[in-house]
């Protein structure tokens, strides 16, 4: 029997404009992507902003449904758009914001146990690590791959 331990490291500031430019210039893509949130049923939008190796931001919002299982969070809304759109394209950078009642959130939303199933996926195509950026009104979070958020991904790729 032997224990083992996992580290896990991430880079926290104060304020967006603490960020490097390009991480601030992606966060705000998300946030402003909070704006064409569909959540009539939980009235939490969230945006997220996909940075591509190509140079191209792409951006989406969660989507709800009256049957909600079928809706989808912000990250796979704009992966699978980024996906679709650039399917030979790495992804390098994702951000993440969620607004309430117009406010950012004060506290810090991180992706869900499938985003970061798909993220991981996304990590496996582009071969490099992708860069995690969640902000909120209070302080930001940056992780340098998806290895750092889910660190026992399932894949079936190797
Ligand atoms: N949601 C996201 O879009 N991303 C997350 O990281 C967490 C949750 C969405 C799903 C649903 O539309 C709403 O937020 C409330 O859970």
């Amino acid at each position: 029997m032997e224990k083992k331990c996992i580290n896990i490291s991430y880079t926290e500031y104060s304020s967006i404009n603490e960020l490097e430019c390009a991480d601030r210039e992606l966060l705000e893509c998300a946030i402003e992507a909070t704006s064409t949130s569909y959540a009539p049923y939980s009235s939490f939008n969230v945006g997220a902003a996909v940075r591509l190796s190509n140079g191209e931001i792409v951006s989406a919002s969660n989507q709800e449904n009256a049957a909600y299982p079928s809706g989808l969070c912000a990250e796979r809304t704009a992966l699978f758009y980024a996906h679709a759109k650039y399917p030979d394209t790495a992804v390098q950078a994702i951000a993440l914001a969620a607004k309430q009642n117009g406010e950012l959130t004060p506290g810090l939303v991180y992706p869900c146990g499938s985003c970061r199933q798909v993220l991981h996926e996304s990590q496996m195509r582009a071969g490099t690590p992708i860069r995690i950026i969640a902000g909120s009104a209070t302080k930001v979070l940056v992780l340098e791959s998806v290895n750092d958020l889910l660190p026992f991904a399932f894949d079936n790729l190797n």
